[in-house]
This record gives C-alpha cells, sequence and structure tokens, in this order.
C-alpha cells in the first residue's frame, strides 16, 4: 500500500443520538425522544485526502468531526485512528491524540482570543503541548507565519485580531493549526463568512498547505463549489445519514441520489448560457426528531415511490460510488 491510500480514520457506524428535553412524566413513561444527528455513519479518510462533508443546515456535519476529534462521546460505532478503536479512549489518551489533530473554525472572528497577539495566538498549542523544544517557539511560529502568508512576520506577530481583516484572521486560525505540524485537520466551513475573493484566496492557501504538510483534511461546507474545488472524496449527508459518497468529480458529474441531484442542480454555473435542468426540492430540512419510517428524504423527494416510505435504503455500491436510494 502506498503511503497516498494508508487509512488515516475509518469510521464505522459512528452514530451520536442527543436525548432532547421532556418532563419528568414523559420519561417514566419511557417517552423519551432523541436528536438523531449523526446516524450509523461510515466512512474512510486517507493520509493526506481531502474528505468533504456537505450538507443542509443541522443534516450533523460539525457534530460528525467533533465525535471524531473526540470532542464529543459517540453514543456508538467506531473510530479507527491509524488502526485503533479511539471511540471510548480516556481523556488522556484523547489530549495526546489530539495533538496531531487540529480544527479550523467558521467563524474568524470568534475563534482568537482578542487580548492574546497573533505571535501568542500561534505560538499557545506550542506552550500548552510541549510538543517540540521551548527553543523552537519561536521559529516555528514564524514558519508558520511564512506559510500562511502573513509577512512581514515581524510585523504581523506583534497585531491583535481586531487589527486584522477577516481573511488575515483566517489565516492566523490556520497558523494556529498549522504551527504542531498536525496530519488532520478540521475545517468546519473555514471560508463562509469571508468575501468571495478572500474565500478563494482562503481555498488556495488550504490546497497549497494540505499538498506541503500532505495533511488529511475533512473539510465542512454546504457549499458544493467549494467543495469541488478542494476535495477529493465527497460524503453528503442528509438527516445525518449519508446518501452518497464517493468520489468528489464522479459525484458532482454525474450524482445518483435525489438529493445529491437537487443539491448540484443549484450550484451556479459560470456561463448562463450553460443548461442545466434545475431540481427543486420541496420545504426545509426538518429535524432528526421523529423521523419518518423508510427513508428520511422521502418527504421532500420528488421521485419517491411506495417502498421509499415503507423501508430505509442502505448505502448501495453502484458505479464506483456508494448511494443510499431505492431508485438505483
Ligand atoms: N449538543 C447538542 N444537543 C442537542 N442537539 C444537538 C447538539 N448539537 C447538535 N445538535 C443537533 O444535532 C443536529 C445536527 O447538528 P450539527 O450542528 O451537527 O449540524 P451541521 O450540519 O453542522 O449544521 P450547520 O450547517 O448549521 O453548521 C441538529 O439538529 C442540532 O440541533
Ligand atoms: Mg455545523
Amino acid at each position: 500500500m502506498s503511503s497516498e491510500e494508508e487509512s488515516l480514520f475509518s469510521i464505522v457506524a459512528l452514530k451520536k443520538w442527543f436525548s432532547t428535553r421532556t418532563g419528568l412524566l414523559d420519561s417514566i413513561l419511557g417517552k423519551q425522544e432523541y436528536v438523531r444527528a449523526v446516524d450509523e455513519i461510515s466512512f474512510e479518510i486517507k493520509k493526506g485526502e481531502v474528505v468533504c462533508l456537505v450538507g443542509e443546515s443541522g443534516s450533523g456535519k460539525t457534530t460528525a468531526a467533533r465525535l471524531i476529534l473526540r470532542l464529543e462521546d459517540p453514543t456508538s460505532g467506531e473510530i479507527i485512528y491509524k488502526g485503533e478503536d479511539i471511540a471510548k479512549a480516556k481523556e488522556r489518551k484523547i489530549r495526546r491524540l489530539r495533538r496531531h489533530m487540529q480544527m479550523i473554525f467558521q467563524n474568524p472572528y470568534e475563534s482568537l482570543d482578542p487580548r492574546m497577539t497573533v505571535y501568542d495566538v500561534i505560538a499557545e498549542p506550542l506552550q500548552v503541548t510541549k510538543l517540540f523544544p521551548k527553543s523552537e517557539t519561536s521559529q516555528r511560529v514564524g514558519k508558520a507565519l511564512e506559510d500562511v502568508g502573513l509577512i512581514p512576520v515581524s510585523e504581523f506577530s506583534i497585531r491583535f485580531p481586531h487589527e486584522l481583516s477577516g481573511g488575515q484572521r483566517q489565516r492566523v486560525s490556520i497558523a494556529r493549526a498549522l504551527v504542531l505540524d498536525p496530519e488532520f485537520i478540521v475545517a468546519d466551513e473555514p471560508a463562509s463568512m469571508l468575501d468571495a475573493n478572500t474565500r478563494i484566496e482562503i481555498l488556495n492557501l488550504l490546497q497549497d498547505l494540505q499538498a506541503e504538510y500532505h495533511m488529511g483534511i475533512l473539510f465542512i461546507t454546504h457549499d458544493l463549489a467549494q467543495a469541488r474545488y478542494l476535495g477529493h472524496r465527497i460524503i453528503i449527508l442528509y438527516l445525518g445519514k449519508i446518501v452518497e459518497k464517493g468520489n468528489i468529480d464522479q459525484v458532482i458529474q454525474n450524482p445518483h441520489h435525489p438529493y445529491s441531484k437537487a443539491l448540484i442542480s443549484n450550484i451556479p454555473v459560470p456561463d448562463p448560457d450553460a443548461k442545466r435542468e434545475r431540481i427543486d426540492i420541496e420545504g426545509e430540512i426538518p429535524t432528526a426528531i421523529n423521523l419518518p419510517l423508510g427513508c428520511r428524504f422521502a418527504p421532500r423527494c420528488p421521485f419517491k415511490f411506495k417502498r421509499c416510505t415503507e423501508e430505509e435504503p442502505e448505502l448501495m455500491l453502484k458505479e464506483g460510488r456508494y448511494s443510499a436510494c431505492w431508485l438505483d
């Protein structure tokens, strides 16, 4: 097996159900309800691979990422990290493993401590983890700043977050993640709060850094154009379930699942003359409580038939990708 194909994470039937608040009587009567935020999902992330997790708001993307980083305990399932199941690992072990995994958040305005200089923000993970000798701190911070394009380093090091633009702040978040030389990064909508030009710059930067550092990235977005730009493989989530997964170009060029088709038909086409049929799906994404019998997308699916409301489809392999639809 080449290093490109080596597995970093193997996620098996991962599940997170949150219990909703119910009254005492309901609990006694066993009427506890659950939000099935992540409902038995399985997928692989290989070393140096960008896997995009796509889906509407509430589909379980952030929860899935938080489970993988063990910021949240799974209800059940396996999180195999380099051959070892860490789904039930204890806090001490998790803390040790987390040094190799970092997260970049959506909001560059909230994720940085306003009282810390850029230098301190980036140096902090080095100080907390003590992963590298103290004498290397300034050189490592400098390298991270250079890598994210915040130069001259001496000028940016002494600034505070409020003295930076949104794009620059996001570069600081990326530098903070990179400084530990991670092998895995979760980027949760890292570019969605930025204007269009800055968004492209940040995506370009992530692409360059991914190649340079050979990191595995779980890139979370609801924007398929961003996913296609950066990703090698795609996972499309709907109400906590994977509806389709596979090679990103294949899935985007020829989606199988009606939900994927609808999402993809709504990607803006740069050429206004290019004809593409838009598939509109009715209604909003419901919450993952009291899910319907059968396929959870059926209530909004323009192609549903009887079986869809009776039996839940499992992911099936066809033409090199998996999709969970009775039409397939
Ligand atoms: N701590 C929690 N307690 C209860 N329910 C939760 C909790 N965290 C998430 N949920 C619920 O789980 C579901 C999935 O949420 P999640 O944040 O993972 O979705 P998402 O795909 O990241 O959405 P968005 O695109 O809006 O960020 C939602 O219905 C959400 O309300
Ligand atoms: Mg989210």
